[in-house]
């Protein structure tokens, strides 16, 4: 009675999330076979000075740990972004109208939740195609929104940002937002930024649009305690990539022969997370044929986390035909949000 029919409202209800949900998968987590998995990690550890491609935290675990870092009260980027989204969602679904959300790096899709109810609001069908190299957070998160929103679809892309932009279809619904936020762009130096925006626009139509969260510079003191919190949850968070490391291509990582640093550096302004080697060791990744050597004090770069300028990222992406249509931020200009539209290109 009551018992049964919850249980079969239940069932009808996971029934239409699968009928919701598809996953696509574009790279296997251990493509072993695959001659370019892992040639990052060969590149990275084998020149000089040491670095990894920030991408490598994000494992379960690294997702899982990532979450907590966004709850840090020293880390202010989440909630400074959160804020400005709720703030702002309901104009930007009225300046894009219907669209589909494609979002890169999408993690646990907290604040997308703001995104949808905004479109959800002016009683558009709602389309949502998060993209992750963490396919368990993918999948979790999915079904998570499919049993909050009745009318949702999700097609979920679990890879590389670039494998996904390169395999993204046509529009469904009349328009496409890519949101990337969160300040990721903050992870690619300017070439790679340039690189990245380039396959943003061949993805895009004439039209469609871009949400980007960019992190704001400001005093280092601030940037500093964020990337270095008093729980180390940030030096966990850093230490895991060898972890992930050690999962993926057999190695023999050390965890406690090495330790979290970072710093702001005020010329790039940037900051520069590293692992520095406490001692003179070698490890192995087996699965990559690959011996690494460290001196005592040696580091890899694990991530750089630009600060931008509002005015030069403005340019950039104006540069690129992406078109800033709105700029919002809060009252201390800590974080950006730009909504921006691919208009043809006015170069000869
Ligand atoms: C997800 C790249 C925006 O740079 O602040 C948080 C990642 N690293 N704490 C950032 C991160 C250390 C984060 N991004």
């Amino acid at each position: 009675m009551s018992i049964s029919k919850a249980a079969s409202s239940k069932l009808t209800s996971q029934n239409t999330i699968e009928k919701r949900l598809q996953i696509q998968r574009l790279q296997e987590p251990t493509l072993i076979v695959s001659p370019s998995a892992g040639s990052d990690v060969v590149k990275g550890l084998t020149q000089t000075p040491k670095s990894l491609p920030p991408r490598y935290f994000y494992d379960d675990h690294g997702s899982e740990l990532f979450e907590q870092i966004c709850e840090l009260s020293e880390y202010y980027v989440t909630r400074t972004e959160t804020a400005i989204l709720q703030q702002c969602a309901g104009e930007i679904a009225l300046i894009t109208d219907h669209c589909e959300l494609v979002e890169l790096g999408s993690g646990s899709s907290t604040k997308t939740r703001i995104l949808l109810d905004a479109y959800n609001e002016l009683s558009y069908p709602l389309r949502y195609l998060p993209i992750d190299v963490s396919a368990g957070m993918l999948e979790s998160s999915a079904r998570q929104l499919l049993a909050d929103y009745p009318s949702l679809q999700v097609h979920a892309l679990a890879g590389t940002y670039e494998l996904a932009l390169a395999e993204l279809k046509p529009a469904k619904l009349p328009n496409r937002m890519i949101c990337f936020i969160g300040s990721s762009l903050g992870n690619m130096n300017s070439q790679e930024c340039d690189v990245f925006f380039s396959q943003i626009t061949d993805a895009l139509e004439i039209g469609e649009y871009v949400l980007l969260g960019v992190d704001l510079q400001k005093p280092k003191h601030l940037l500093e305690a964020a990337y270095n919190d008093s729980q180390g949850v940030t030096a966990a968070f850093n230490l895991n990539m060898l972890e992930h490391l050690n999962r993926q291509f057999e190695g023999n990582f050390d965890t406690t022969q090495f330790e979290h640093w970072a710093f702001y550096n005020e010329t790039k302004n940037q900051i520069e997370m590293h692992l520095r080697s406490l001692r003179s060791q070698t490890i192995q990744l087996r699965t990559l044929n690959l011996t690494v050597h460290f001196e005592a004090g040696e580091t890899i770069l694990t991530e750089i986390s630009r600060k931008f300028d509002l005015n030069s990222i403005q340019q950039a992406l104006k540069a690129k035909s992406l078109v800033p249509q709105k700029v919002w931020t809060d009252p201390n200009q800590w974080f950006g949000l730009l909504l921006c539209q691919l208009q043809a290109s006015t170069a000869v």
